[in-house]
C-alpha cells in the first residue's frame, strides 16, 4: 500500500505544481498602499542610518535574538529569502548566537544545508523573537537557520554574523514554507509590505576604516533620502526581485543588442551582489563600448576581467575619460519606459592604498552566466522601494550618492517604449523555469514511480530515511562579491 500511497502523493503535488505555475504571477501580495500612513506605529526617520557596511563586505542591521537578546549584525540581502545566523564559532567572526542561552529558540525538527558555487552552510531550522533597536517597534518570532558549519561563507575580518534574506518565499530553503522574514514582520506588525534600501557607499573606496551606512526603511519610503521624482518598474515575478530590462546605453550610444540578451535568464536587482553582472554577450558589447568611448586606448584586458588594477597618479581621477551607463527599464505604463543613469564614479572604482604615489581602481562590471544583476555598485546610486504590495521596484537618485556638488546618478523618464512593443522576457515557457522544471520533473518522478511499482511488487518494501535538502544556488551573494 505504501508504493501506492506515495504515487497519489505524487500526483497530488504535481497538480499543485501545476496550478501553481500557471496562476504564480496573479497570486498578488496584501494590497497595501504606500499612501495609507500604518497607524503611527513605524517611524521612517527613526531607522535613516540603520546600516553599517559598503559593497564589498556588504551592508548590514543590528538586531538582537533570543530571550535575554543576544545583538548580532545581520546582512541585508534581496537575492535570497532565509534568515540565517552563525550558531557556532568560526575563526572569522567576532561573535555568535548561543541557542542554549536563549529560552525562546525553538528547534522546528528541521535542516537545512545551502551550497554555493564557491561554499556552503548546513544549519539547523528554528524559531525565535527578534528585534531591531532601529526598525519597526515590538519583537516578532521569525525561522532561524541555526548555522552550525560554512565553508567560504564568512570572510576575514567582516562585522556581521548573518545574513537577512529579503527575497520571497519561492527562494526560500529548504522549501517555501519556510517564511522569510520580512513576510513575518508584515504578517507580526502590520506594517505596509513595502521596504526601502539606500546604500551609501557610492565611490567610497571598499576597505577604509570607516564603514559608508545607510537606511533599510521597513514599512515604506522616507521622503528625505531621495531627490527628483520616483520611477517604478514591475517586478515580472515574485521569487528574486525580477524586472525587464529593454535598452542599455554607454555614454550616448544604443548597444542595440536584442532586449532579450538583457533578461538571459533573468534580470533582478540584489543587494548582496558587489557588482553589477551582465550576461556573457551583453558584458562583451558594453566593455567594447566602454573601450571605444574611453579615450585610453590598449587598455590590459586583465582590468575588464577583473584580474587587475588600473592605477593613476594621485590626484589625476579618471572619471573623464569613461562614459556614463544607462539601464532603461519598463515603467508601471507598460508602453513606457525610464532609465538609470550612473557616471563612472560608480563603475570604476577607487581601491585604497596599493601604491602611495597611485590612485588605483577596479571594474565594477562583470560578467556572468546565470543572469542580468543590478548589484550595489548600481543600488549605492539609488534610493531603491521594494514595493512589494504593488509588485513594482522603484529608483529615485540617492541623497548620498553625491560627490560635491556633482550627482553621481541620475533617474529620467518617460521615454516611449517604442521599438521594444512587446516584451523581452523572451519564451514565455522560460518566464516560470522553476515551476516548470518542478512540473516536468514530478512528472517524469511519476513514470518512474509506475515502473518501480511493476518491479516493487514482487520486492518486499524498503522504508528510506528522510533526507537533509541540498541545493544549488550560484546567485547569490557568496559567490560574487570581492573582498
Ligand atoms: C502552491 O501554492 C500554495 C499557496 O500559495 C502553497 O501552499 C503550495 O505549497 C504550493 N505548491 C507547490 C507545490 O509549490
Ligand atoms: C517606537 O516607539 C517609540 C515610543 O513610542 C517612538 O518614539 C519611536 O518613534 C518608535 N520607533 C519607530 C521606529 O517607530
Ligand atoms: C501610457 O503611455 C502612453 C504613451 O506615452 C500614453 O499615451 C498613455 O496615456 C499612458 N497611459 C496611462 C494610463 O497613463
Amino acid at each position: 500500500f505504501l508504493p501506492l500511497l506515495l504515487l497519489l502523493l505524487l500526483f497530488l503535488l504535481f497538480s499543485a505544481a501545476r496550478l501553481n505555475s500557471s496562476a504564480g504571477l496573479d497570486l498578488a501580495s496584501g494590497g497595501l498602499s504606500l499612501a495609507s500612513d500604518p497607524a503611527g506605529t513605524v517611524n521612517f526617520l527613526d531607522m535613516v542610518d540603520n546600516l553599517e557596511g559598503d559593497s564589498g563586505r556588504g551592508y548590514y542591521i543590528e538586531m538582537t535574538i533570543g530571550t535575554p537578546a543576544q545583538a548580532v549584525n545581520i546582512l541585508v540581502d534581496t537575492g535570497s529569502s532565509n534568515f540565517a545566523v552563525a550558531a557556532a564559532p568560526h575563526p572569522y567572526i567576532t561573535h555568535y548566537f548561543n541557542r542554549d542561552d536563549s529560552s525562546t529558540y525553538r528547534f522546528s525538527g528541521g535542516f537545512v544545508a545551502v551550497r554555493y558555487t564557491q561554499g556552503d552552510w548546513e544549519g539547523e531550522l528554528g524559531t525565535d523573537v527578534i528585534s531591531m533597536p532601529k526598525g519597526p517597534n515590538g519583537s516578532i518570532t521569525i525561522n532561524i537557520a541555526a548555522i552550525l558549519s560554512s565553508e567560504g561563507f564568512y570572510l576575514p575580518g567582516v562585522n556581521w554574523q548573518g545574513i537577512l534574506g529579503m527575497a520571497y518565499p519561492l527562494l526560500a530553503r529548504p522549501d517555501p514554507s519556510v517564511e522569510p522574514f520580512f513576510n513575518s514582520l508584515v504578517r507580526q506588525t502590520g506594517i505596509p509590505d513595502v521596504f526601502s534600501l539606500q546604500m551609501c557607499g557610492a565611490g567610497v573606496s571598499s576597505s577604509t576604516a570607516d564603514p559608508a551606512g545607510g537606511s533599510l526603511i521597513m514599512g515604506g519610503v522616507e521622503p528625505t533620502l531621495y531627490r527628483g521624482s520616483m520611477w517604478y518598474t514591475p517586478i515580472i515575478q515574485e521569487w528574486y526581485y525580477q524586472v525587464e530590462i529593454l535598452k542599455l546605453e554607454v555614454g550616448d550610444r544604443n548597444l542595440n543588442l536584442d532586449c532579450k540578451e538583457y533578461n538571459t535568464d533573468k534580470a533582478i536587482v540584489d543587494s548582496g551582489t558587489t557588482l553589477l553582472r551582465l550576461p556573457v554577450n551583453v558584458f562583451n558589447a558594453v566593455v567594447e563600448t566602454i573601450a571605444q568611448t574611453s579615450l585610453i586606448k590598449d587598455f590590459t584586458s586583465g582590468f575588464w576581467m577583473g584580474t587587475k588594477l588600473a592605477c593613476w597618479t594621485k590626484g589625476q581621477a579618471p572619471w573623464t575619460f569613461f562614459p556614463k551607463l544607462s539601464i532603461y527599464l519598463r515603467a508601471t505604463n507598460t508602453s513606457q519606459s525610464f532609465r538609470i543613469t550612473i557616471l563612472p564614479q560608480m563603475y570604476i572604482q577607487p581601491v585604497t592604498e596599493v601604491d602611495v604615489n597611485l590612485d588605483c581602481y577596479r571594474f565594477g562590471i562583470s560578467s556572468s552566466t546565470n543572469g542580468l544583476v543590478i548589484g550595489a555598485t548600481v543600488m549605492e546610486g539609488f534610493y531603491v522601494v521594494f514595493d512589494r504590495a504593488q509588485k513594482r521596484v522603484g529608483f529615485a537618485v540617492s541623497t548620498c550618492a553625491e560627490r560635491g556638488n556633482l550627482f553621481l546618478s541620475e533617474v529620467s523618464g518617460p521615454f516611449l517604449a517604442g521599438g521594444v512593443t512587446s516584451d523581452c522576457m523572451g519564451d514565455p515557457l522560460l518566464k516560470e523555469p522553476l515551476m516548470w522544471v518542478i512540473a516536468y520533473a514530478m512528472m517524469g518522478l511519476c513514470v518512474l514511480v509506475l515502473l518501480l511499482l511493476l518491479i516493487l511488487l514482487v520486492l518486499p518494501c524498503r522504508h528510506r530515511r528522510g533526507r537533509d535538502s541540498v541545493i544549488t544556488d550560484q546567485s547569490s551573494l557568496v559567490h560574487h562579491r570581492i573582498k
